[in-house]
């Protein structure tokens, strides 16, 4: 509950670093930087090619964010529940105990607004820190477009971000909002907001830690590549591989003598 505490007092105060993590040796690195990991369900299209996160299961999230914890100090730790993880109260209490027994997070993240928010408040009264996701619901969204292009889904949406802040999230995803949207919301709630793809109006950021390393070939309008990461192994693998053809590799440094 700290941790958590930590981050809604980050408001109007320092921008929330969020990045996803899906393993061990990516989340360590992340952990000197970020307040909050993320364990999305992203993870079914970046490692596995699935079409949507519908196909993502429970038991891949509790795996990959097992491995995360490895790798987590100190950061906050948030696991999404997974598409139909969370059809209703008794499931979804059953399926976040299960991650948070699991796994030893410290969140988890539903998709949706007032429709799920009987949901959302029996995790809170179990005691089960919950972050809010608005904007595009890739679980559900037929189309992935941004949002608040028209006053009916602009008030919508900031209806929801209100709802979800008075069943008690301690933060929110919005992701793809339109700008001043973000800012109306921004602006309206006491907890912190988190965007993607939702402009700077927000009070912090998370990204897909492939798409901004450059190992994704996504090409997504909100997304900045800090590295060419790809590139990188690529020629890493190609010394080795040159090395070896070469008989380079290993040498004396890298055998067992007697
Ligand atoms: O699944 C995910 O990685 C997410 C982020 C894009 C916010 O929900």
């Amino acid at each position: 509950m700290q941790k958590i505490k930590k981050i809604i007092k980050k408001k109007n105060k320092s921008n929330i670093i969020c990045l996803t993590a899906y393993s061990k040796n990516i989340a360590a690195i992340l952990d000197k930087h970020c307040d909050i990991i993320l364990v999305g369900d992203s993870l079914g299209s970046v490692l596995y090619n699935f079409k949507s996160t519908k196909e993502v299961t429970l038991e891949m999230m509790i795996n990959h964010a097992s491995s995360v914890k490895l790798g987590v100090k100190k950061s906050t730790l948030v696991v999404d529940m997974p598409f139909k993880t969370y059809r209703n109260s008794k499931e979804a209490l059953k399926n976040a105990k299960k991650i948070m027994n699991k796994t030893k997070c410290d969140a988890v993240k539903l998709e949706g607004g007032k429709k799920i928010i009987h949901i959302i408040k029996t995790l809170i009264n179990n005691k089960i820190p919950v972050m809010g996701h608005l904007g595009i619901l890739p679980q559900t969204d037929k189309k992935f477009i941004f949002k608040g292009k028209k006053v009916p889904e602009r008030y919508k949406i900031l209806q929801d971000a209100i709802a979800l802040q008075n069943a008690g999230v301690f933060s929110i995803v919005l992701e793809c909002t339109e700008k001043n949207l973000s800012k109306m919301i921004t602006k309206k709630i006491k907890i912190p907001t988190i965007g993607i793809g939702a402009s700077a109006n927000c009070d912090g950021q998370v990204l897909v830690t492939d798409d901004l390393l450059g190992l994704n070939k996504s090409k997504y309008k909100f997304v900045k590549k800090y590295s060419n990461l790809n590139k990188i192994i690529d020629k890493a693998v190609k010394g080795f591989k040159a090395e070896v053809q070469d008989k380079k590799f290993p040498t004396n440094k890298h055998s067992f003598l007697v």
